[in-house]
């Protein structure tokens, strides 16, 4: 009776499982993020860093579903194939065709995405208005995708479209025109190098553009000492946020959102909202930037 009762409670507090998965994840701070927020309710879990690229994704899933994992962080450049692999999947997952949180039930993947609103706390944390505003979001891949149902909802009065190639900003226009007209949002393509456009409130950068080159997506122009610059890669000084240094604009790295859309997915598997303030001065002082 002893031993039985004995592994009845081994097992009803062995720790649940989770992981990030994307290419490459070996500096992910995804597991950091969620064991500290584990820390903050008792909650004991694991939570793996695993490198795996596209082709390998499918057996994947099914290995970690037979591993008997409760949940995945999923990252580039995985989200849209996680989104097409999922049984079940969100409103907000549907209309962005991005997954970056699989919750592991019955066998079966769902999937959700908070991408969109961990850009939108950080935003309000760090005061930034969206409502009414004239903003601009450069980039049109999975990225800007991902975040443009809560941009949005965030209501801001003009939402200008732009990409280095112009024609996947004029599809993204026409994927979210009736998302934005029924919420009073007018959506426009803006050309990237009309310098008479005039200057923006908030500039998000959703282009993978500060990994690979030295220059900033954007003509300087469209930013002024009154525009708010947010750059969603974070821990390296990208082109684009020296840029809003020139310009003495305000200026934001994405290691907000990473914490804010972990806190979101830390409420999906574990009901639980975690205190997010205390980790970003955690991580802030690793001086990532
Ligand atoms: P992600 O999932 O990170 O969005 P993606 O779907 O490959 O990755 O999209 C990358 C985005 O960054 C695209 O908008 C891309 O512009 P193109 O559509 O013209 O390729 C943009 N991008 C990447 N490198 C860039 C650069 N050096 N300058 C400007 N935009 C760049």
């Amino acid at each position: 009776d002893f031993y039985y009762g004995s592994i009845i409670s081994t097992m009803n507090t062995a720790p649940k499982k989770f992981a990030v998965i994307g290419h490459p994840v070996n500096h992910s701070l995804s597991p950091r993020i969620h064991l500290l927020f584990a820390g903050q309710f008792n909650i004991s879990l694991n939570y793996d860093r695993l490198d795996i690229e596209q082709e390998g994704l499918l057996s994947q899933l099914e290995q970690f579903k037979s591993q008997r994992f409760s949940g995945l962080n999923v990252t580039l450049p995985l989200k849209h194939d996680a989104y097409l692999l999922c049984q079940s999947l969100s409103d907000k997952a549907k209309l962005t065709e991005s997954v970056n949180t699989i919750s592991i039930r019955d066998n079966q993947l769902f999937g959700d995405t908070t991408d969109g609103i961990g850009l939108i706390r950080d935003l309000t944390s760090k005061g930034v208005k969206l409502e009414n505003t004239r903003s601009l979001l450069v980039g049109a891949g999975g990225a800007a995708n991902a975040v443009m149902a809560d941009l949005i909802e965030g209501r801001p009065s003009t939402l200008y479209l732009t990409n280095r190639t112009i024609e996947k900003s004029m599809l993204m226009e026409s994927h979210w025109r009736n998302f934005a007209r029924t919420h009073s949002v007018t959506l426009k393509v803006a050309d990237i190098n009309d310098k008479d456009q005039g200057q923006y409130d908030v500039i998000i950068n959703a282009t993978s553009a500060g990994f690979t080159s030295e220059l900033s997506p954007i003509p300087g122009e469209l930013i002024s000492h009154n525009t708010v610059c947010y750059d969603m890669i974070y821990g390296r000084e990208t082109p684009f946020i020296k840029q809003a240094i020139e310009h003495n604009a305000t200026w934001h790295d994405g290691l907000g959102m990473l914490i804010e859309q972990a806190a979101e997915s830390f409420r999906i598997w574990h009901d639980k909202t975690p205190d997010t303030s205390t980790i970003k001065s955690d991580l802030a002082s690793l001086k990532l930037i």
